[in-house]
């Protein structure tokens, strides 16, 4: 390993990191939000108040969810999405708090609308201020990331108040906002507790991988990122069986794929490699799980079987 190579790998990973690659849930969500935001708009113009609608989209971990969201904002041209000298903020995005009682949710709710809250207020309370903030700040839209934790531990009176919270925004009479929930399945029972939130959603389910489909498609992603590394790539390691053990290793998260085709180029890099082999896939699997080579899914014939979510297998406790 000469000192240039390993001097700037973390450059060259970053660079990787930075690359967004687009799938049809990327397309169906930017498609839907833009459709909202321009009906926003319109209304705006035209002093007009509708209901808004929320957009749910959900995924396991590791499919992508919130890069998927902050791409989509960050791509959009003229929205204000950071506190700055602007008093606007078309977008306020913010991760559920643990614990994820409606008073703390409200409360890191308004912190992101740049407001920090000094005394102790009801939830109640708190929620107003929420809505007054972002009608100020003439936010647009809400975009709450982990949003199944908002019904975590609730009880059913809980989960009332914080379906009805959410209800509350999108039919607000003087300034209603749209709804963005990020979140795994969970979040769907979230939706469903309420018909009246229900037929206000926009439902996205993240896309998983198929090997049946997608293996081309696959092939195609670690030829793209080896380039813009500045890494070979033999049409020998570009077989079918290697895209259906990394769709196997990614539990077919589309996020999980990236991230680890971008580990193993990284596995190359740091053995001073200049192309990357089925050998790296081994590497990064192996270092991913803490797994014996018998569990790793880059070396085992019989890899489907492997339970890829489960770390440190060493096959003894199954
Ligand atoms: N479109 C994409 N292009 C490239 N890499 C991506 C893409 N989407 C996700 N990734 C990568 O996949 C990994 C998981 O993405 P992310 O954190 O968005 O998943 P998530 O669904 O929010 O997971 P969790 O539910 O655990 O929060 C990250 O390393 C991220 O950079
Ligand atoms: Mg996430």
């Amino acid at each position: 390993m000469t000192d240039r190579v390993a001097a700037n790998t973390p450059q060259r990973i970053a660079t990787l990191q930075r690359m967004f690659s687009k799938n049809r849930t990327h397309r169906k969500l930017e498609e839907r939000f833009l459709n909202l935001l321009e009906r926003r708009r319109v209304e705006l113009q035209a002093g007009m108040i509708a209901e808004a609608r929320c957009i749910a989209l959900i995924g396991a971990s590791g499919s992508g969810k919130t890069r998927a969201a902050e791409h989509l904002f960050a791509t959009q041209p003229d929205l204000v999405l950071h506190n700055c000298d602007s008093s606007r903020l078309d977008i306020a995005s913010f991760q559920v708090p643990s614990p994820a009682t409606l008073k703390f949710v409200g409360q890191t709710a308004l912190e992101t609308l740049g407001y920090e809250l000094r005394r102790d207020r009801s939830a109640q309370i708190i929620w107003s201020m929420v809505k007054a903030h972002l009608q100020a700040r003439r936010t647009m839209f809400l975009h709450i990331d982990e949003a199944q934790d908002l019904m975590r531990h609730q009880t059913p009176r809980e989960l009332n108040a914080v379906v009805s919270t959410l209800k509350s925004l999108l039919q607000h009479k003087s300034w209603p906002v749209g709804l963005l929930l990020t979140g795994t399945a969970e979040l769907k029972t979230l939706i469903n507790h309420d018909p009246q939130l229900a037929r206000r959603v926009f439902p996205i389910e993240v896309a998983r991988l198929n090997i049946l489909v997608d293996s081309d498609r696959i092939l195609k992603a670690i030829a793209h990122y080896a380039k813009a590394a500045g890494i070979a790539v033999s049409a020998d390691t570009l077989n079918p069986d290697l895209a259906a053990r990394l769709v196997h290793a990614a539990d077919r998260e589309f996020g999980l794929m990236n991230e680890m085709i971008i580990q193993s180029l990284e596995e190359a890099m740091i053995t001073g490699d200049e192309e990357v082999r089925r050998e790296h896939f081994t590497s990064m699997f192996r270092k991913r799980a803490g797994c014996v080579d018998g569990l790793n899914v880059f070396v085992d014939d019989d890899f489907e079987r492997i339970d890829v979510r489960r770390l440190l297998d060493h096959g003894d406790d199954a």
